[in-house]
């Protein structure tokens, strides 16, 4: 593994519930696995004056770690690291003590001029932060690298994402900006390319000759919890579609990359991006399908309607469900649909990617041993993560019966411990330079390019309905509508990956 070079990482909202529950964390599971660079500190930023040691007792608090033993030493060696400023980010004046403070930080750590600004704030501070630390010359790479990582959502829709680009490329370059989608970190949304890739049986089908369709799914059983103000103003289009499920699509879409290097696959997604066919404003109601929850009781507790949550407009009309259909124009996917979903208060909490294969030209085999959910390849990117292949076998005994089977592979088979969670593959990549798992500004705006007229009609259009479906359930029923044949449904998954429809674990 490359020895990670020296570094200050400088966290704005180092007090937010991000840095506390995904950042910080990261940061102590890389130490623990000894690599975070020999020499770093932390500098978390944050509007209230705390004392460095406050700061490393909130995180201590934050991490729940028992503080005893080799545990309790490990954990205050890495506390040590760590240190606290109080900045308002939106006031220009409050920087002026920040490259001093960083300086004596890379004294004290022998870190050069190395320095990554995590940007774990509300998004309108995008516009500000990085333009405030430009003025402080703290884009400028002459005494190290500089980098920067900004969080989603990049921008609201395509023409705040043009703009928001381009207020941030006055002062950075597009090398040192690491767009993070958490999802690219995920190991099992990587595997996806190592399954398409380092396998000679599955690219010779990997095409409109032999699949049908091809469905992703997203749930979360959750609802908005403590996000209703935030929520209010993405829904689920902007906040898991333009970003999480399109990355999914790519990655399952796109073509071989002449290499793994960040350039090449980069430029794949992109080019997957640039051929999703644009939507027509007629069809946008045959196209795409909107839901928000309404208060049921699931599994025995009573849950609130989505209009009922905290900071939430009674009468709100943003969606909770949403499913588009799409197709990508190009040689390899012509006429294959894909069909997308996601959606909160849903009765469990999966995700995966189901390639639909094309049955059979002539299925000899009639009546009671239509074998249905076969040609199935599923694969799992959360929970009980994996690789299910649904298949049809003979049954042993008189006559042709015909019986659906799965050959299965579970991550949990393979023995390491735990898979790392995504912000620590994405923060170490960005310590040591490697932007492949984050997203490029083409890339990003040819999501919201493609993405705008369903915002604007969703908007606009009261034609397009939004339906209300109960807390506990798949969404609203029409989106079954979405699958041309009529025959088709989404599938029901479960908790299990080799379990689905109606009565299984969730
Ligand atoms: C985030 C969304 O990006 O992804 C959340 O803002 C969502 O609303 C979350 O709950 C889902 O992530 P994961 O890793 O739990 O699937």
């Amino acid at each position: 593994m490359k020895r990670t070079d020296n570094q200050i990482i400088v966290i704005f909202g180092g007090r937010g519930d991000l840095a506390m529950r995904k950042i910080v964390p990261a940061l102590l599971a890389l130490h623990r696995q000894g690599l975070m660079p020999a020499g770093y500190a932390v500098l978390a930023t944050g509007r209230s004056k705390i004392t460095d040691e406050a700061y490393r007792e909130e995180i201590r608090n934050a991490l729940k770690e028992p503080d005893n033993g080799d545990n309790g030493n490990d954990l205050s060696a890495f506390l040590s690291a760590f240190y606290y400023t109080d900045i308002d980010p939106s006031v220009s004046g409050d920087y002026n003590t920040l490259p001093d403070k960083l300086e004596m930080l890379r004294q004290k750590s022998g870190s050069r001029g190395n320095t990554l600004f995590y940007l774990s704030v509300p998004p309108e501070l995008y516009r500000v932060i990085p333009r405030n630390l430009a003025l402080q010359g703290l884009n400028n790479e002459g005494d190290g690298w500089k980098r920067m990582i900004i969080e989603k959502p990049f921008g609201y829709d395509y023409a705040s994402a043009v703009a928001l680009n381009k207020i941030l490329l006055e002062h950075w370059n597009e090398s040192q900006v690491y767009r993070i989608d958490h999802y690219l970190g995920k190991e099992t949304v990587q595997n996806i390319l190592v399954t398409r890739f380092s396998n000679g049986i599955f690219e010779p089908l990997w095409n409109r000759n032999y699949v049908h369709h091809v469905e992703i799914t997203s749930s979360e059983s959750l609802g908005v919890e403590m996000r209703g103000a935030y929520y209010e103003g993405a829904g689920a289009l902007r906040d898991m579609i333009q970003n999480h499920l399109l990355h999914l699509v790519g990655f399952i879409a796109m073509e071989p990359p002449s290499s793994m290097d960040s350039t090449s696959i980069r430029n794949e997604l992109v080019k997957v991006f640039d051929s999703l066919r644009p939507y027509k404003n007629k069809e946008i109601s045959r196209m795409s399908i909107r839901g928000q929850y309404t208060s049921a009781h699931v599994r025995g507790e009573w849950q609130k309607g989505y209009r009922e949550e905290d900071n939430v407009n009674p009468t709100s009309m943003t969606e909770t469900f949403a499913a588009l259909k799409l197709h990508i124009d190009n040689w390899r996917w012509g006429g294959v649909p894909f069909y997308i979903r996601t959606g909160k208060r849903l009765p469990t909490r999966v995700t995966e990617a189901v390639i639909h294969f094309k049955p059979t030209p002539h299925y000899l085999f009639s009546g009671e041993n239509v074998c249905d959910g076969c040609n199935q390849l599923i694969i799992r990117i959360q929970p009980d993560e994996g690789i299910l292949l649904k298949f049809g076998m003979k049954i042993p005994g008189a006559g042709f019966k015909v019986k659906n089977v799965n050959m299965d592979f579970h991550y949990s088979d393979l023995a390491v411990e735990r898979i790392p969670d995504a912000y620590e593959r994405l923060l170490y990549d960005c310590m040591n330079g490697d932007s492949t798992l984050y997203t490029r500004s083409d890339a990003v705006l040819a999501a919201w390019r493609f993405l705008d007229p369903v915002i604007k009609a969703w908007r606009n259009d009261h034609s397009v309905p939004l339906y209300g479906y109960p807390a506990g359930t798949w969404g609203p029923e029409h989106a079954d509508d979405l699958i041309e044949e009529p025959e088709l449904t989404w599938r029901y998954p479960c908790k299990n990956l080799a379990d689905d429809g109606v009565y299984c674990e969730l």
